[in-house]
């Protein structure tokens, strides 16, 4: 059954920074159990969009509605009390502490009271393993630096913890951009996990390749105005692609799609993961990225063909 309305509306919001019109006049709503992944170039406002929505930033005009309500935040920590996490791309962990105490955050779970309140240690441990264990990340030793994983896992250990702590939205800004096409596998796979307990999603890439595995819709920007909201239906990649890269097209669409090929060929070992509900739309990832490759190979045979 839909919703009745959306988990945030975001209603012709503009943010200027000095003389820098970062963005103009933006709309896009998020259901609840959709992947909106949120595209551009570099410096196309994406970072600022998701700023004026998880409390960094304050709009200069515009509205943001959370649960059909006017929200005004202060902090990071406002919007999250308030539902929505955010995992900044470089401020997500710090790597000296442990998992579980990058977990926890400050919201550690303790025992005894007055004086003897402690840090409940085996119980925190405990949690953050069966968390990130629901997810499909074993963690032998959850007492060990977050500095010893692996860029997507540290991604993973960030997006379970809002999961954890009731998050009804997920923001995450350029995710994957940073990581191998394996530990990306794992965040988008992730993502879909996510997807499955019904959360909404904002994923911010400039891979599209990342985006069309896991997205439902798409909202493209561009020097801060937006291009529109596609429905998965709606608009193929070769069409998100040209839109974001504008002129340099076609090269840019070679390079994006071997890297396409490159990511294929190496999930063609892929295992199936046994996590009930999130499973299906891994499994649904997996065809979209097969048919996806197949698709690219004869338009990359064609374009070939068309150069020579
Ligand atoms: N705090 C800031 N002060 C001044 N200009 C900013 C600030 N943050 C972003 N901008 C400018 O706003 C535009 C959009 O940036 P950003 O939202 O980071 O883009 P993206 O995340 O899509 O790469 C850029 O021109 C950038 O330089
Ligand atoms: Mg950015």
């Amino acid at each position: 059954m839909a919703p009745a309305r959306p988990l945030i509306d975001v209603q012709d919001i503009s943010k200027q920074f000095g003389s820098v019109i970062a963005l103009s006049g933006v709309s896009m709503t998020v259901w609840p159990g959709e992947v909106h992944c949120l595209l551009g170039d570099n410096g196309a406002g994406k970072s600022t969009l998701i700023k004026t929505l998880s409390g960094v930033h304050q709009p200069s005009s515009g509205r943001i509605l959370l649960d059909g309500e006017p929200i005004l935040f202060n902090s990071p920590r406002d919007a999250l009390d308030r539902g929505i996490a955010t995992v900044f791309q470089d401020l997500a962990m710090i790597p000296l502490m442990s998992i579980t105490r990058n977990f926890f955050m400050g919201r550690e779970p303790t025992k005894g009271f007055g004086p003897f309140r402690r840090f409940d240690v085996e119980t925190a441990n405990r949690v953050a393993r069966e968390e990130m264990q629901k997810i499909g990340i074993d963690v032998r030793d959850p007492s060990q630096a977050v500095g010893t994983l692996s860029g997507g896992e540290r991604q993973c250990v960030a997006i379970a913890r809002a999961v954890y702590f009731g998050a009804k939205v997920l923001i995450l800004d350029e995710p994957t951009s940073a990581l191998g096409v394996k530990q990306a596998s794992v965040v988008l796979r992730y993502v879909a996990q996510a997807r499955a307990r019904n959360l909404g999603v904002i994923f911010i890439s400039h891979n599209v390749h990342h985006a069309w595995a896991v997205g439902d819709k798409f909202t493209v920007l561009n020097r801060g105005k937006t291009l529109g909201t596609f429905d998965k239906s709606q608009i193929t990649r070769e069409q998100l692609l040209s839109m974001m890269a504008g002129g340099k097209e076609l090269e840019q669409l070679g390079a994006e799609l071997e890297e396409f090929a490159r990511a294929d060929a190496a999930r063609a070992g892929g295992r199936e993961s046994p996590l009930e509900a999130g499973a299906a739309a891994e499994a649904a990832i997996a065809a979209t990225l097969r048919q996806e490759v197949a698709e690219d190979r004869e338009l990359l045979e064609v374009e070939r063909r068309r150069r020579h």
